[in-house]
């Protein structure tokens, strides 16, 4: 079945707050994703399959021009068609069409190395993290 991902597109906190505890394997959580990504986000990619929210992708902001792609995330029965490929080349090019931004950052485990550098064109790099 086709897809759609939308720049900015309408969602239900539900529909984020299921696909999360899916893509993340982890209960079901109440969060305020809208208030989230309207306050702390340049935008996000929403992508739908016959109505239904299948994949989504958060671009959280320094308000400079450092975005970082977070919560990459598609559900697994629409996994492997593409459309976390397209989720983040809409994003890229969201971006880039803004003509502000200089830096799109990610992160992610070994196992999804194909994923960003391959399918979505990321240019490795060195990164740290330190868990809060
Ligand atoms: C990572 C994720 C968003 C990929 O979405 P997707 O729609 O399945 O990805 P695509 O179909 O665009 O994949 C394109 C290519 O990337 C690679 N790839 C995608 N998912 C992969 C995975 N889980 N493991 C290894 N390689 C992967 C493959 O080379 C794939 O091409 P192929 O299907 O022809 O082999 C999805 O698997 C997911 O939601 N995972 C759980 C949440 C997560 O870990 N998100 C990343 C946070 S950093």
């Amino acid at each position: 079945m086709e897809f759609t991902c939308v720049w900015r597109g309408e969602f239900e906190n539900a529909e984020i707050n299921e696909l999360h505890a899916e893509a993340f394997e982890h209960r079901v959580l109440d969060d305020d994703w809208k208030h989230q990504v309207h306050t702390h986000s340049l935008g996000w990619v929403c992508a739908r399959q016959g109505g239904e929210l299948v994949g989504f992708v958060n671009v959280a902001w320094d308000g400079g021009v450092h975005a970082f792609l977070l919560d990459t995330m598609v559900s697994k029965r629409a996994g492997r068609r593409g459309i976390g490929t397209q989720l983040v080349a809409v994003a890229v090019a969201e971006l880039r069409a803004a003509g502000c931004y200089e830096w799109l950052h990610v992160d992610f485990e070994d196992d999804l190395r194909t994923f960003y550098f391959e399918a979505c064109g990321f240019t490795p790099t060195t990164a740290g993290l330190i868990r809060l």
